[in-house]
C-alpha cells in the first residue's frame, strides 16, 4: 500500500464530513472516488496531498505524490515552461526535459498552444496543462480532483489512455474524484462513494 488513512476525521464547523475513516488504496490500479457534492471528496484528498490536516487520524503516503486540484493554478509563462517547471526542479538534463514536455503536449492534444500565456488559456485547457505539469514528474502517486471535468470528449479518451498508461507501473498509485461513473468503468479499478458513514466500495457497471 503506498496510501494508507488511519481513523481520520474532518469536520468543517458544526457539519462532519467523514468520522474515523480507515482506508488503503491500492499500487497499479484506478482508485476512483465518488460521491454527491460537498460530501468531503476534495477535502480527503487535499488530506492524503498534506495540504490540509485531518482533526484526527494519520495518513501514511510512501513515495513522491502529486496533486492536481479541479481549478488548476497556472504559474506565470508559457504553456511550455509550465510543464516543464516540476522538471526544473528535479534539475534534469535539459534537452530530454524539453523532449518530455513536447511529448505531454502531443499526448495532451495542446499542440499549437506550446508558446500562449498559459494565463491566456480556456479553463479546459489550463486543466489540461496542469495535468501535463502533474504528470511529468512521473510521481509514484498521483491525486487527481475531476482532470476531465471541463474537458472535450476526444482529450478525454487521450486522458483516459495516458491514465491507464501509469497505473501500468505495479509502483504507481492513482486516487482520482470523479462524478463520472462510466469513467470509472473505463478506468476499471475500484471505486468508493463518500458518505458521512464513510467509504463504501461500489460497480460502477450496476449503478
Ligand atoms: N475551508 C473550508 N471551510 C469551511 N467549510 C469547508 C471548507 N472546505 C470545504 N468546506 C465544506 O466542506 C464540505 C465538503 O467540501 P468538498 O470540497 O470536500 O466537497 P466535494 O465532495 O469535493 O464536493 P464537489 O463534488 O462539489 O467538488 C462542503 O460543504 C464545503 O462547503
Ligand atoms: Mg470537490
Amino acid at each position: 500500500m503506498s496510501i494508507e488513512c488511519l481513523q481520520i476525521s474532518k469536520a468543517y464547523k458544526n457539519k462532519s464530513l467523514f468520522k474515523d475513516l480507515n482506508i488503503a488504496f491500492e499500487k497499479g490500479i484506478c482508485n476512483c472516488i465518488t460521491g454527491e457534492n460537498g460530501s468531503g471528496k476534495t477535502t480527503l484528498l487535499k488530506i492524503v496531498a498534506g495540504l490540509e490536516k485531518a482533526d484526527f487520524g494519520n495518513v501514511r503516503v510512501k513515495g513522491t505524490c502529486t496533486y492536481s486540484g479541479s481549478n488548476p493554478y497556472m504559474l506565470r509563462g508559457t504553456v511550455m515552461e509550465n510543464i516543464l517547471y516540476p522538471l526544473t526542479l528535479k534539475r534534469q538534463g535539459q534537452q530530454s526535459d524539453l523532449k518530455k514536455v513536447q511529448a505531454m503536449i502531443a499526448q495532451l492534444g495542446l499542440d499549437g498552444l506550446e508558446h500562449r500565456e498559459a494565463h491566456s488559456l480556456s479553463s479546459g485547457e489550463k486543466q489540461k496543462v496542469a495535468l501535463g505539469r502533474a504528470l511529468v514528474w512521473n510521481p509514484d502517486i498521483l491525486l487527481l480532483d475531476e482532470p476531465t471535468a471541463n474537458i472535450d470528449v476526444e482529450t478525454i479518451e487521450r486522458i483516459e489512455h495516458i491514465l491507464l498508461e501509469y497505473v501500468k507501473d505495479p509502483e504507481h498509485t492513482l486516487l482520482l474524484v470523479s462524478h463520472d461513473l462510466e469513467q470509472a468503468r473505463r478506468l476499471s479499478g475500484e471505486t468508493w462513494v463518500l458518505k458521512t458513514q464513510g467509504l463504501s466500495k461500489v460497480n460502477p457497471k450496476v449503478l
